[in-house]
């Protein structure tokens, strides 16, 4: 799958090779429920934005494709343990029964629990081939951005966050920011983050590209509210959409978008495919 900012080519044909291994001595039940979900017509945005941002900065695709593919295995199991019954409760995802509901609970906790396996899995692999710094420190960085410090935590204090109930304060705003920084911030950070960490690039650079993960990670998470909150899927969530408007979080995107444009002048490199790719996800109406 290619969207017209970046060839996948390379990424498919890894994760087709990643699917063929994985089929070897695996239940074929578990094995049909990671493929359902890592072939279900995800955007693969993290992937894309990682294979960008390389090109940006000269990083081989052979080095950061294992990470394109470990990021996407964690962000697909995350997809998965979200929507069962325990968490969001949510019997569609892109248009398709989500994976509990074609497979059961059990079978769809552990295909998560495998996906998020075999992403370090995949990354130990290249490290055993190669023990270069970078590879380790970009790995570790993947692995808090998906942990307690991020997604994990997000998504347990939003969980804690809803059942408190909380009142549509400015304390509850803030608190609202900081899970969406974390539960969809870290790994959208992390997709930008971990080819600066490859590449080696001057700290004030890698802040840069840092900052502008931050604001792509809030416009992302946003944007899914606003298309949520048009389409008629609200399920009673208090998201920011809902505390502050829908017209005060488009003037948000607005302000993100703008912040991102600043941002990538002030950077020495090359940055326009990417730039334009950003362009379309503030954009994004689906
Ligand atoms: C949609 O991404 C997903 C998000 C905006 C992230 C939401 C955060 C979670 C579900 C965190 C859950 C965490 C745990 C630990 C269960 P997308 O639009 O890129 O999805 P796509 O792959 O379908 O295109
Ligand atoms: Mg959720």
């Amino acid at each position: 799958m290619n969207n017209a900012f970046v060839d996948l080519t390379s990424f498919d044909n890894s994760l087709s090779l990643f699917l063929k291994k994985t089929k070897v001595n695996c239940d074929s039940i578990l094995f049909s429920a990671i493929e359902y979900a890592l072939n279900g017509g995800g955007k693969r945005v993290r992937p894309s934005l990682m294979l960008l941002t390389a090109a940006v900065l000269d990083v081989p695709q052979s080095i950061v494709i294992p990470y394109a593919l470990a990021i996407e295995c964690i962000h697909t199991y995350s997809l998965i343990h979200d929507d069962l019954p325990a968490m969001d409760n949510d019997d569609f995802r892109r248009g398709r029964p989500t994976v509990h509901k074609v497979f059961g609970e059990a079978i769809a906790i552990l295909a998560g629990d495998a996906l998020l396996n075999s992403a370090y899995e995949i990354l130990l692999e290249q490290i055993l081939e190669n023990t270069n710094q970078n590879l380790i420190e970009a790995s570790f960085s993947l692995a808090k951005a998906a942990g307690v410090f991020g997604m994990v935590g997000g998504q347990a204090s939003e969980l804690v966050f809803s059942s408190a109930n909380e009142q549509f304060d400015k304390n509850a705003e803030k608190n609202l920011f900081e899970i969406y920084a974390k539960k969809t911030g870290a790994l959208i950070i992390e997709s930008i983050s971990i080819p600066c960490i490859l590449a080696s690039i001057p700290p004030i650079h890698f802040q840069t590209f840092r900052s502008i993960g931050r604001s792509l990670g809030l416009v992302f998470q946003l944007t899914d509210d606003i298309i949520d909150t048009i389409s008629g899927v609200d399920d009673g969530e208090l998201t920011i959409v809902n505390y502050i408007g829908i017209d005060s979080a488009k003037n948000l995107v607005k302000e993100k978008q703008s912040e991102i444009i600043q941002s990538f002048s002030n950077l020495p490199y090359q940055t326009i495919s990417l730039s334009k790719y950003i362009n379309t996800l503030c954009d994004r109406t689906i």
